[in-house]
């Protein structure tokens, strides 16, 4: 397995994957419709691919297995969608994308990670938890991360929260 930037040509296998990944809600009733909500689309993935922040891990045969896509707010770098397609999850995949999630803060000069994710499913908080991030209460989010946070709720999803993993 590598990691490498992602290229205009990986985006319909981005595309695949993030679809894929998300087969993981349709375990939760509640949250089964994420499972065929529409994921980041073509003119978001050539974004962040322009701003060098969309990183693919891929096989040795060249195999798209997950992705992580980033982008600078300040001094935070910011986790926008972390997916690894369906038949490789548990494989310590996304552990190695946050890995170099924390390579590309320290090369942009970021201080923190940060992240909204949804608190109580087990490969969302606590997942990210485990890897060390921090739930950030009311007082502690800051515009930016309340604005996405007010953005989530109008478009129906709930339970989510906000996560920090600090770098210095
Ligand atoms: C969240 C997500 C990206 C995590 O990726 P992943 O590759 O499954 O994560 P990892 O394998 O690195 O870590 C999962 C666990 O498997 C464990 N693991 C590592 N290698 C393993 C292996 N070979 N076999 C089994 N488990 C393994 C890890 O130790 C980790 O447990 P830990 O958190 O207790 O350390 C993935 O589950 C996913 O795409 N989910 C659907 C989309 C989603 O919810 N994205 C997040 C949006 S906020």
């Amino acid at each position: 397995m590598r990691i490498r930037p992602a290229l205009l040509a990986d985006i319909t296998q981005l595309m695949a994957i993030e679809q894929s990944a998300a087969q993981a809600f349709l375990q939760l009733p509640e949250l089964a419709w994420l499972a065929s909500a529409e994921g980041l689309d073509e003119k978001a993935h050539e974004a962040f691919i322009a701003a060098n922040g969309s990183w693919l891990a891929e096989d040795n045969q060249g195999e798209a297995l997950g992705f992580v896509c980033l982008s600078l707010e300040g001094q935070a770098l910011h986790v926008h969608e972390l997916s690894v397609r369906s038949q490789s999850q548990g494989q310590g995949i996304g552990r190695q994308l946050l890995d170099q999630a924390c390579a590309v803060a320290g090369q942009w000069g970021a201080v923190e990670l940060t992240l909204t994710t949804f608190a109580q499913v087990h490969w969302n908080g606590p997942f990210y938890a485990r890897y060390g991030f921090e739930v950030l209460a009311e007082p502690q989010l800051g515009a930016r991360l309340q604005g996405i946070l007010a953005t989530e709720r109008a478009h129906g999803l709930s339970g989510r929260c906000a996560m920090r993993l600090p770098l210095v």
